[in-house]
C-alpha cells in the first residue's frame, strides 16, 4: 500500500510499504478514505525528529471502512464506516475505568514513561504505524473505532478522531463560570473549534492568531478576535475589552512552536541538527519549548483564573514563571485528549443537519495521499490559505 513517511526534518514521502495484516486477535484493519494532517504532525515536521525513525508512518486522524477484524472483535464488522481516535485505549484498565483513555494502562508506553499510544507519533509513543495511509492496523479495537452513519461527506465525522474531542476538553478543561469569558490563543484547527464550543456552549470568545485567513475564519463564526501581527501587547487588550480583569479562562491553542520565542527557537533548531542519539536524551532533559504563547496565557487569565493548556509542550526544564502564577492563583490543566471520552458528546452535534458547529467549513483543502510532501509544506507554512488539510488515499 502506500502511505507517508518521515524522513527527516521537513522530509516526508509517499513510498510503497507493506499492507498491515491483523497480529492479535483484538485487532482491526480499516481503509481509510479521509485522513487529516494534525498541528501535532507539525512538530514531528520540525523539531521532535530526534525521537523518529525514518520511515516511520505519520499520520492520527483517519476515518474509512472495515476491511477485516480478529476473532476477537464483535462490535464492528467488514464494511462498516468508522472513525478511529488518536489514542489507542483497551476501555477495560484502570485509566479507562476513569476514562482517562489518554493514559490506558493497557498501551501506555513504559519504556519511556509515556501515556497511552498514538498512531504515527514517535518513539515516545509507541511508534505504531499511522493512519495518513491506505490502510491501517487498529489494535484494541473492541474500543476504539467509533461507528459512523452512512451518507453524509467523511468531514461529518472525521473531525471526532481528534479536533473535536480535543476542543471540547479544552474547554472543559477551561473550567468557565457561567457566562464566562475566555481567551483562545492560536487560531489553528484546534483554536478553531475551541472558539466554536466555547461559543456554542454560551461564553465570550476571543481568538488571537496572526494569520490572516486563521482571523477571517473565526470571525466568519461570530468570533470576536484580536490580531497579534498588529497588537504588540495582547494581554493588555483582552485586558481593555473586559474591565481590567483579563478573562476567566485561556486556552492555549498553540504549543510548542509558539512565534515569539527567538531564544527557544533557536535552541529547537540546533537540537535537530544532532544526531537522533544525541538529541533525544538532551530534549528529553532540558527545556526547549517556545513559551511565548503559554506565557502571554499566564499574562492574559484573570486573577484566580484558569488556564487550559491544550497545545502539545516536550521540554523538561522550561523556565516558568512561578511568581505570577502563584500571585494570581491560577489554576492550570492540561494533557492529550481522552477522544472516547467524548464522543457522546459530540455526536449530537455532528449528526445535526444544521452543522452547530461547522464542522463542514474546516477542512480548507482536500488533496490526494500522493501529494502529502506538498500538504505538510503548505500547512506547515500556512500558504494558500490553509487551515486544515485532508488527504485522500
Ligand atoms: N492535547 C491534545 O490532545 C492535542 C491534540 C491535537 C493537537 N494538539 C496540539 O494543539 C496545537 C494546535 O494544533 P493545530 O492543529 O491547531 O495547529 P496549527 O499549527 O495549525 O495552529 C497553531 C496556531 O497558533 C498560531 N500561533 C503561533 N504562535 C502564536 C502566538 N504567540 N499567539 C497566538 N497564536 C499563535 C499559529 O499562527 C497557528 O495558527 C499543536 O501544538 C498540537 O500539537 C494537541
Ligand atoms: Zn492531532
Ligand atoms: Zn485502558
Amino acid at each position: 500500500m502506500k502511505a507517508v513517511t518521515w524522513h527527516g526534518k521537513r522530509d516526508v514521502r509517499v513510498e510503497e510499504v507493506p499492507d498491515p495484516a491483523i497480529k492479535e486477535p483484538n485487532d482491526a484493519v480499516i481503509r481509510i478514505t479521509s485522513t487529516g494532517i494534525c498541528g501535532s504532525d507539525l512538530h514531528l515536521y520540525e523539531v521532535l525528529g530526534p525521537f523518529m525513525a525514518e520511515g516511520d508512518i505519520l499520520g492520527h486522524e483517519p476515518m474509512g471502512v472495515v476491511e477485516e477484524v480478529g476473532p476477537a472483535i464483535e462490535n464492528i464488522k467488514p464494511g462498516d464506516r468508522v472513525v478511529i481516535p488518536f489514542n489507542i485505549s483497551c476501555g477495560h484498565c484502570h485509566m479507562c475505568d476513569l476514562q482517562l483513555y489518554a493514559q490506558c494502562e493497557t498501551t501506555q508506553v513504559r519504556e519511556h514513561g509515556t501515556g497511552a499510544a498514538v498512531y504515527g507519533y514517535t518513539k515516545l509513543y509507541g511508534q505504531v504505524p499511522g493512519g495518513q495511509a491506505q490502510y491501517l492496523r487498529v489494535p484494541e479495537a473492541q474500543f476504539g473505532p467509533i461507528k459512523v452513519p452512512e451518507g453524509p461527506p467523511d468531514e461529518r465525522f472525521l473531525f471526532l478522531s481528534d479536533v473535536l474531542p480535543t476542543a471540547w476538553q479544552a474547554v472543559a478543561d477551561a473550567d468557565l463560570p457561567e457566562g464566562g469569558s475566555v481567551t483562545v490563543f492560536g487560531l489553528g484547527p484546534i483554536g478553531q473549534m475551541c472558539c466554536r464550543i466555547a461559543r456554542h456552549l454560551g461564553y465570550r470568545v476571543i481568538g488571537v492568531d496572526g494569520v490572516t485567513q486563521r482571523l477571517e475564519m473565526a470571525r466568519r463564526h461570530g468570533i470576536e478576535v484580536i490580531d497579534a501581527s498588529e497588537v504588540t501587547d495582547v494581554p493588555e487588550e483582552v485586558r481593555q475589552r473586559t474591565s481590567g480583569r483579563g478573562t476567566d479562562s485561556v486556552i492555549d491553542a498553540v504549543g510548542m512552536e509558539a512565534h515569539g520565542s527567538p531564544a527557544a527557537k533557536l535552541a529547537q533548531t540546533l537540537t535537530t541538527m544532532l544526531p537522533g542519539a544525541v538529541a533525544a536524551p538532551l530534549m528529553s532533559h532540558t527545556g526547549v519549548d517556545r513559551l511565548a504563547a503559554l506565557n502571554q496565557a499566564i499574562d492574559t487569565v484573570g486573577r484566580g483564573g484558569v488556564i487550559s493548556v491544550i497545545g502539545t509542550y516536550g521540554g523538561m526544564t522550561d523556565p516558568m514563571p512561578m511568581l505570577r502564577m502563584f500571585d494570581k492563583g491560577i489554576t492550570m490543566r492540561m494533557g492529550q485528549a481522552h477522544v472516547r471520552r467524548w464522543t457522546s458528546a459530540l455526536m449530537p452535534l455532528v449528526t445535526d443537519e444544521s452543522d452547530p458547529l461547522g464542522v463542514m467549513d474546516l477542512a480548507t483543502h482536500r488533496m490526494p495521499l500522493e501529494q502529502a510532501p506538498l500538504a505538510y509544506e503548505m500547512f506547515q507554512k500556512k500558504s494558500d490559505g490553509a487551515v486544515k488539510i485532508l488527504l485522500q488515499p
